[in-house]
């Protein structure tokens, strides 16, 4: 695919200068900026603060992120590197709870170091390095296939209902539920997609509108309590979604909003599709019960992203991040392994 905007990396590693590059997400659409960390904090903060944000590019900044910590340290013995590098991550692990490639990544590097705990420190480092590369260079592979498994669910001319974010900034490249947009848009599909604003940070309005429209793609941005009614006109055949942790019996975690939708598609005998990297299926996590739920602070929903704060100071807010769709309501998630269908119970355990 050619489209210039899948040339914008959300995460880049200097290893030169010992930096860790990322695209600025909160200040989009209005600002490409790069960002170019080196302190742990400010790549904690990076993910905090959703300047890097979408479960797979989490995953990516947080493999860089512990490699970074890893040459930087001067301990010269193993004990004490692992002692390091043990901190270094429960630091990082503690940025955000939802997404399952966090820890995933990071769990992964921690297994680079313990297989090769009988080579030197410097020699350990340069395996962190080749497996943080990895954890990037697989996610770009892995986009892509889902990509193509999903373009098969999808016909030409379509209307497409997505909701947050799930696009080539939240990963390596392509993204999971824009990828299958993304290939049908080269090959002419003509989609005509409806972007959810996704409040109360927005993600549908400032990113995925700005990518899709980058692209090219015909895309109308909705208020998020507007989906009902495009979906009632009969012009939605089709919602596709990313997600941040899918329990072992297909209940899915996604950003706030996406469950509303899912039932909303059931409502109209729409088929909401959920696409999934293996990296985002935890089959340590039985059902969605049992998914943390990110509660962010009250301020996101009244004044993140207005001039004035649009209700009064001090009052009560929830703002939870994510919500969980049961997996009754999933037609079908889409993993770079194929298409999964129900009962999910048995469909993932066959795949792990
Ligand atoms: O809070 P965010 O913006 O990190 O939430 C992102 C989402 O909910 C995405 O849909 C999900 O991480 C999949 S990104 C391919």
């Amino acid at each position: 695919m050619s489209f210039s905007v899948l040339e914008f990396a959300a995460v880049k590693l200097d290893d030169e200068k010992s930096e860790l590059i990322i695209l600025d997400q909160t200040l989009l659409p209005n600002e490409t900026k790069y960002l170019h960390l080196t302190t742990q904090e400010s790549i904690w903060e990076a993910i905090y603060k959703l300047r890097v944000r979408g479960a797979p590019a989490i995953g990516i900044a947080s493999g860089y992120g512990i490699y970074l910590a890893a040459k930087l340290s001067r301990a010269d013995e193993f004990e004490s590197f692992y002692d390091e590098f043990k901190k270094a991550k429960a630091y990082l692990a503690s940025a955000r709870p939802t997404a399952v490639n966090l820890f995933w990544a990071l769990d992964r590097m921690e297994r680079c170091v313990l297989t090769n705990k009988e080579k030197s420190v410097n020699e350990i480092k340069k395996a962190l390095l080749s497996e943080a590369n990895a954890i990037r260079d697989e996610d770009e592979e892995v986009c892509r296939k889902i990509g193509e498994h999903a373009l098969t669910l999808l016909k030409p001319g379509m209307g497409i209902l997505t909701h947050c974010n799930a696009g080539t900034i939240a990963t390596a490249k392509y993204g999971t539920a824009l990828a299958p947009i993304y290939l049908g848009h080269e090959k002419g599909y003509g989609f005509k997609v409806f972007a959810d604003e996704t409040r109360p940070l927005l993600q549908g309005a400032r990113l995925t509108s700005w990518e899709l429209k980058e692209a090219g793609v015909d895309v109308t941005l909705i208020c998020d309590n507007m989906a009902s009614i495009v979906m009632k006109n009969g012009w939605v055949d089709a919602v596709v979604v990313g997600c941040d942790r899918v329990a072992a019996n297909g209940d899915a975690a996604n950003k706030i909003g996406t469950s509303g939708v899912a039932i909303l598609s059931k409502h109209y005998g729409i088929p909401f599709y959920v696409h999934a990297p293996l990296s985002t299926i935890d089959i340590n996590t039985p059902t969605g019960k049992d998914i943390p739920i990110e509660l962010r602070p009250g301020e996101e929903i009244y004044k993140a992203w207005y001039a004035k704060p649009m209700a009064p100071e001090g009052v009560n807010t929830y703002n939870p991040a994510f919500d969980v769709t049961d997996a009754d309501l999933i037609t079908a998630i889409i993993t770079e392994k194929g298409i999964l269908y129900p009962p999910y119970t048995e469909s993932i355990a066959e795949l792990f």
